[in-house]
């Protein structure tokens, strides 16, 4: 098979590429080594910037966004048993929308199916070839055992956090830069009705919390914890007592508690490998940058990246050449950046570091003064949480 652009990664950023290449008039194949349903039950964040929901709908990906989706003017910010809400709306006048990513991928696979586009998960053995030459090709078994070879003009790795393609940079070619955290996320969904009706995120002297939303019925909580927890270690009593101490105070809040359906520990980095691009392999999403799930931008992030991928394939393959493509990375990576920022920099606020000193602590303390207590602390959080404006950013 022969086709213009094979993308290796079928979540959000490698469907959501080939769904604007489509309507660009672009033919792509997208493969995953997930089955759609393994994709589909994985939990990840659920906020998605204004601008990233009004794109899923206006380039009709699907409308469910605006019927079951929630928009949220703003958030909690909570310290000492007292909470500070950010109105997003009255400070920079935007929203962010909760959305789970799990049905932004439903959508977009949806979309593809219904447009006619070709997409084959559960692929294995995936290898991408001849990236510095202008004919790569990708080479994988389908789930049926036979092997197949996709020629193509340009190869886009969305192959995620763990994926391979950016390997295929040469080591002395790239640079990574990083880094790691002393902590985690002990992340559950629960059978229970909202404690709060915005996102609350607290930080205690035992850690950080953040209280979330699914639907009426079923919510999000994270709470921070070692890195090397083990999610079976927990009991459902031993995770709402330990939910509970870290938003308790003297206001008297508590979170309403329910059966814990489902429990993981996700991981907590901070990583970006420039280039982006190497020859006729185009990096992105997380397989380019991962950040920490604090401010949840990962998927937001990622779509900036594609759809100035969109834009820039679409240019080179009609005529284009070189000159549009050398745009793609100074172009996503000014976003990259504001938001590897922002994540580092709103974990750091909210998170308590094993071995920190009581100058640490007094020091994280006055800055989160600074951000609840002023209207320019405000604004900054605000700004970033929601996206970047595009007047301020391109
Ligand atoms: C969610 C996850 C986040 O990391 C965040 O900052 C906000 C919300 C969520 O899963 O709902």
């Amino acid at each position: 098979t022969s086709v213009p652009v094979a993308v290796v990664g079928a979540g959000p950023a490698g469907l959501m590429l080939a769904h604007l290449l489509g309507r660009a008039g672009v033919e792509t194949i997208a493969l995953d080594t997930r089955t759609r349903h393994e994709i589909e039950t994985t939990q990840r964040a659920g906020i998605l910037e204004a601008d990233v929901a009004r794109d899923l709908v206006g380039t009709g990906v699907s409308d469910r966004i605006l019927r079951e989706g929630h928009e949220h003017e703003g958030v909690e910010l909570r310290s000492a048993g007292r909470s500070y809400r950010i109105d997003f709306q009255e400070l920079v006048g935007a929203s962010v929308w909760l959305y789970p990513q799990t049905d932004v991928f439903t959508d977009l696979a949806d979309a593809r199916e219904r447009d006619g586009g070709t997409v084959h998960f559960g692929i294995r053995d995936t290898e991408v070839l001849d990236v510095t030459t202008d004919a790569p090709r990708v080479r994988y078994t389908a789930p049926d055992g036979t092997r197949h070879e996709i020629r193509a003009r340009y190869v886009v790795g969305a192959d995620g956090s763990r994926g391979t393609c950016r390997d295929l940079v040469p080591e002395d070619r790239r640079v990574r830069y990083g880094a790691e955290y002393p902590f985690a996320w002990f992340g559950i969904l629960a059978e229970a009705p909202a404690s709060a009706p915005e996102l609350v995120y607290a930080r205690s002297e035992h850690g950080f919390a953040l209280i979330s939303q699914r639907t009426e019925s079923v919510q999000r909580m994270y709470f921070q914890c070692a890195p090397d927890e083990s999610a079976d270690a927990w009991s459902d009593d031993r995770i709402w007592e330990t939910l509970q101490a870290r938003v308790a105070g003297e206001d008297g809040f508590r979170l309403k508690e329910g059966p814990v359906t489902e429990k993981t520990v996700l991981r907590f980095r901070s990583f970006v490998q420039e280039p982006m691009r190497w020859g006729s392999l185009l990096l992105a999403g997380d397989a380019a940058h991962t950040v920490p799930p604090t401010g949840a931008r990962g998927l937001n992030l990622a779509l900036h990246d594609v759809k100035i991928l969109a834009d820039v394939l679409a240019r080179a393959l009609g005529g284009g050449g070189e000159a549009a493509l050398e745009e793609y990375q100074p172009r996503a990576l000014r976003r990259v950046w504001r938001a590897q920022h922002f994540s580092y920099w709103m974990t750091q606020l909210l998170h308590t570091a094993p071995g920190a000193s009581p100058f640490d602590l007094r020091r994280q303390l006055g800055e989160f003064d600074h951000v609840v207590g002023t209207r320019a602390g405000r604004t900054h959080l605000a700004e970033q949480y929601t996206g970047w404006p595009a007047r301020e950013h391109d």
